[in-house]
């Protein structure tokens, strides 16, 4: 397998440009990371307080590294000064990857990578970061499938080491090479992964999910289920809590795509946990009510 991977990327390089759509917590982690790591990127949102938010958030995780003396001044201005927030397309022409990360809405996510298709070089290559929908069913609005495939980053993405790159039907050598190489570059590990609902790592996870579910149903109190999972079991973080860090809406629109996609496994009762609380408009850390409160 190492020997294949090697041939794939053998001579390849990171994009020397690239842009995120999307600025929340996905797209401003990933935008930060690829500044640290070299890669100029242009970060696009529609919404101007989540585009000033993410900006915010790269100068507090780099003002952390100043005042460790891990950087200095000089280096934090320069790391800020390649990303550049973005409302509209402008200068996508000279970018040479994009990694979607808005919304998990399959019908937002085909319009806006559509759009973007349409604003980028042909050579470009198109990526999602999508946790759960099929890549193949994306693709669908694009003319240029062969350029475009998954490449699901972890939250959050400047600490978690795994990205996902996901290979659709049509998606060609070279656009899983670019997205290896960009991958590597920014100091995370690759794995190749077929396409199919929650890919790979969802498919543990939601299940995950699902049993916690299951526990609250049968009377179970979710702060003791946390303490169980972080300090007796020895997990960095309880089903709650990770489920509040990821967002309630972003785990309700994923349960959505996974139950699509395999109906016997994630039964109504299984998603009910993130269902209940996404009916509340209780979306997690985000917007500091989830299952815990996050003032
Ligand atoms: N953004 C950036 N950096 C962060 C961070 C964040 N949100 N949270 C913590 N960190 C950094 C801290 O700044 C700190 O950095 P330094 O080493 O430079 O000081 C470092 O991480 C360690 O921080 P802490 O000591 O506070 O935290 P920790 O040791 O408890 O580890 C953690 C933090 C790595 C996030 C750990 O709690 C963990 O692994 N949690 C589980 C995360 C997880 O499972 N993520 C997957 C979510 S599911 C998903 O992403 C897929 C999907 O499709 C939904
Ligand atoms: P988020 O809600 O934090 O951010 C989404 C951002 O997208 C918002 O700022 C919103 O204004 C913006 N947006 C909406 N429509 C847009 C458009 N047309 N153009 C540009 N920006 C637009 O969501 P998130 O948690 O960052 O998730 C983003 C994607 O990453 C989703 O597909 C999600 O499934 C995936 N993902 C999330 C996690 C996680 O733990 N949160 C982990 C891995 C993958």
């Amino acid at each position: 397998v190492k020997a294949k991977a090697k041939k794939l990327t053998q001579g390849v390089a990171a994009p020397e440009r690239a842009a995120v759509l999307g600025a929340g917590i996905m797209g401003g982690g990933i935008a930060y990371q690829s500044a640290c790591k070299g890669t100029p990127i242009i970060m696009k949102d529609i919404n101007e307080n989540a585009l000033m938010l993410g900006m915010s958030e790269a100068a507090k995780l780099l003002n952390k590294q100043l005042a460790r003396g891990k950087i200095d001044g000089l280096e934090l201005a320069s790391i800020m000064s390649t990303i550049q927030p973005a409302l509209h397309y402008a200068s996508f022409e000279q970018v040479d990857m994009v990694v979607e990360a808005v919304v998990e809405n399959p019908q937002v996510k085909a319009t806006v990578l559509a759009e973007t298709e349409r604003h980028i070089r042909p050579d470009a290559i198109l990526a999602s970061n999508t946790s759960t929908i099929p890549i193949d069913r994306l693709a669908e609005t694009l003319t240029r499938p062969e350029n475009f495939c998954g490449m699901h980053f972890f939250n959050p993405v400047p600490r978690m080491p795994l990205v996902e790159v996901i290979r659709g039907a049509k998606t060609a050598d070279a656009t899983i090479a670019k997205a290896i190489a960009w991958a590597s570059k920014m100091g995370k590990t690759p794995i190749v992964v077929n396409d199919c609902p929650g890919f790979f790592v969802n498919r543990v996870l939601f299940p995950y999910f699902a049993g916690f579910s299951l526990l609250l149903r049968d009377g179970a109190d979710f702060r003791q289920i946390d303490k169980v999972m972080e300090k007796q079991f020895g997990w960095p973080m309880g089903p709650s809590w990770l489920l509040d860090v990821v967002g309630i809406d972003t785990a309700h629109h994923a349960q959505n795509v996974m139950a699509e996609g395999f109906p016997a496994r994630m039964k109504k009762e299984y998603r009910d946990a993130v269902d209940v609380l996404f009916a509340a408009k209780r979306y997690g850390q985000k917007n500091q009510r989830g299952f815990w409160r996050w003032e």
